[in-house]
This record gives structure tokens, C-alpha cells and sequence, in this order.
């Protein structure tokens, strides 16, 4: 059946929607709506933000979200009433009333969205204000993105590690860069997402309002292993980030020094460096699968490749990466080892994955 709006046919057409495609457009219509309201409230990433920043993002969010849901459900609203109420009778063949315009309509409806736009802008400059502003007591920690690791720096205790640690309630200003390409720094729980470009510093203020450990994101294609380029951010009670800085301060000392337990220096190299995020190796209660598993690797990387001893496989492998690939694992681990570690952590690093046997 076919349906023209040619005059002989407008007599005679049947309704444009039969009840079956009314009904149809009905249940798609409301699926729709049920499965997105479902996957808004549901996932995690997007349930209340754990930092005070993100709070603010969130009701301001929020705000022009609902502001937009009841402009949509009046004229929604409008349309269908017009639609309903104003629909030409069957047999009605005449031309509709002339209207030109109206004046008090339309300085209302002019009126009220200018006043809108203008409060939303007002809020919105106020909360990005809010969240710029440093508080008192303030930590500072360096963030540098590179293919495919994040790293962080304290100078205020000269600690750098592969994991984001933050005391609860006090404010950390990130100042984020990156080493090579393009990265985007994101924790979608604190709602901070920030761009980390070479030869820039871009920063970001985070007050952690919840405990817990929450996934730090690469959000930019920086190149093959833009989705592994993760870290976690570690968000404690003051006393527990203390013990924890205490203790890099202490690795770090050890490492300068002639280390007391070469076991445990491995241990600490292994990851302040992350290789934990991506190696799995039980000694140090690393659980990472995007690299080759390290279980054993002092028993086995002798004669990988003939006539290399297991000493010099393993010493390339982190120095020069790419040299020896591990099949079915992509070449995704950093290059610059060799000029990010000491002589002596290599050599110590080395040392503690050779007495994994
Ligand atoms: Cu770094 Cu994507």
C-alpha cells in the first residue's frame, strides 16, 4: 500500500501511522529512554565524583541538565498538544487562520532563554573559579605522561613513582606535561580530565572527598599502547600517605646507598619504576598482564637469545625494549629506562630479576 498526498488520494488515504507503527514507535521510543536513564545511574565512573572539583562539576552538570530536560518537555509538550489539539478535521479542505506573528510571545520567548544563558554563564564561571583556587596546605605533584606509563613526582619530598597517592581532604595541584606525544590525564571518578602536552604544564586541583583507589585513564591516542597507558590513584588518610611517602623517601635513600637487602631494593625498583602495572611477578605482588609475566624469568632468560647470557637478556629488555619481543605481546613499554634509572638501580633491578628462579 502506498500513500501520495496528491488531492485525489488526500480523501480517501489511510492515517499516516496505522495503530501497529504508533505502537511500535511507542516501545522503541520508551526502551530508549528506560536504557539510558539505566546505563546513566549504573555506571560507576559516572555515580558521585570522590573529589570536592568534581562535586561542584557534577551539580553544575546536573543543573543545565535538568535546565535542558524542561525546555525539551515544554515544547515537546506544546508540539504534541498543537499536534493533537489543532489536527485538521477529515473533511476540512480550507486554509488555516492567517497569523503574523506575536510581539508579547516573542520578547518572552527571547527573554527568558537570554536570562538563562547569562545565569548558567555566571554559575559556571563561579564553580570553575571555585575549583581553581588553592587551598591552604597545598601538595604539589608533578604528572608526566609517556609512551605508555604515567609518572609522578613529589618535590616536596623528591619522591617519584608510577602510582598517584593523595591524602584524603588535602588539596593536590597537578601539574601535568608530557614527555613525548599528546596524553589526556583522566580520573573519571574525581571528573578531572586535562591534556598532558610536551613543553607544556597543565594543572588541575584535586581534594579527595572519599577513600579508595580509583583508575587513572590515558583519554588521547598517543599511539599502540594508548590502552594500557593506565595508573591508579590511591586516595588515603593522611597518617597511611605519610607512612607510604616515608617509605619511598627510605627506598630511594637505600637505593643511594650500599642497599642493606638487595631483595627488597629490587622489590622497591620494581615498583617505583611500574614495572608492576604491566608484569606479573609474585615477589613483588605485581599483577599486571600487559607485558610478559616475570615469575621465573632469572631461570629462563639465559639463551632466549643464543649466546646471551641471562644477565645481558634481561638488562636489554628494560634498557631497549624493542629488541627482543616476547610473541603475542605488543611493543608498548617504554624506552627511555636507560635514562630514567641510575647505572646502579639497573644494575640492582637486574640483579633482583635474576634471583627470580
Ligand atoms: Cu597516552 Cu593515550
Amino acid at each position: 500500500m502506498t500513500r501520495h498526498n496528491s488531492p485525489n488520494a488526500a480523501s480517501s488515504a489511510a492515517p499516516v501511522f496505522d495503530s501497529a507503527g504508533k505502537l511500535a514507535a511507542i516501545i522503541i521510543g520508551v526502551t530508549a529512554v528506560v536504557a539510558g536513564v539505566v546505563m546513566g545511574t549504573t555506571n560507576p565512573i559516572l555515580r558521585g565524583a570522590t573529589s570536592s572539583q568534581g562535586a561542584q562539576i557534577d551539580t553544575l552538570f546536573s543543573l543545565f541538565l535538568g535546565i535542558a530536560s524542561a525546555i525539551f518537555v515544554i515544547v515537546q509538550g506544546f508540539l504534541l498538544f498543537s499536534i493533537i489539539r489543532f489536527a485538521r478535521a477529515p473533511e476540512d479542505e480550507g486554509d488555516g487562520a492567517p497569523l503574523r506573528g506575536n510581539t508579547k510571545l516573542e520578547i518572552v520567548w527571547t527573554a527568558v532563554p537570554a536570562l538563562i544563558v547569562v545565569f548558567l554563564a555566571i554559575y559556571s564561571y563561579r564553580v570553575l573559579a571555585d575549583i581553581d583556587r588553592p587551598a591552604a596546605g597545598q601538595m604539589v605533584v608533578e604528572v608526566t605522561g609517556r609512551q605508555y606509563a604515567w609518572e609522578f613526582y613529589y618535590p616536596e619530598y623528591d619522591v617519584k613513582t608510577a602510582e598517584l597517592h593523595i591524602p584524603l581532604g588535602r588539596q593536590a595541584l597537578l601539574k601535568i606535561t608530557s614527555a613525548d606525544v599528546n596524553h589526556a590525564f583522566w580520573i573519571p571518578q574525581m571528573r578531572i580530565k586535562k591534556d598532558a602536552m610536551g613543553g607544556k604544564i597543565t594543572t588541575a586541583n584535586i581534594t579527595a572527598t572519599e577513600p579508595g583507589v580509583y583508575p587513572i585513564v590515558c583519554a588521547e591516542l598517543c599511539g599502540a599502547g594508548h590502552a594500557v597507558m593506565r595508573s591508579q590513584a590511591v586516595v588515603e588518610a593522611e597518617p597511611t600517605f605519610q607512612t607510604w611517602i616515608q617509605s619511598q623517601i627510605g627506598a630511594k635513600q637505600r637505593a643511594a646507598g650500599a642497599p642493606a637487602d638487595p631483595k627488597a631494593l629490587g622489590r622497591q625498583l620494581y615498583n617505583q619504576y611500574g614495572c608492576n602495572a604491566c608484569h606479573k611477578l609474585a615477589d613483588a605482588g605485581a599483577v599486571g598482564l600487559v607485558g610478559p609475566a616475570l615469575d621465573g624469568i632469572g631461570g629462563r632468560a639465559a639463551n632466549v637469545v643464543p649466546g646471551q647470557s641471562a644477565e645481558e637478556y634481561i638488562r636489554t629488555s628494560i634498557v631497549k625494549p624493542t629488541a627482543y619481543l616476547v610473541p603475542n605481546y605488543q611493543p608498548v613499554m617504554p624506552g627511555d629506562y636507560g635514562q630514567r634509572m641510575s647505572e646502579a638501580e639497573i644494575t640492582a633491578l637486574v640483579q633482583y630479576l635474576l634471583e627470580q628462579k
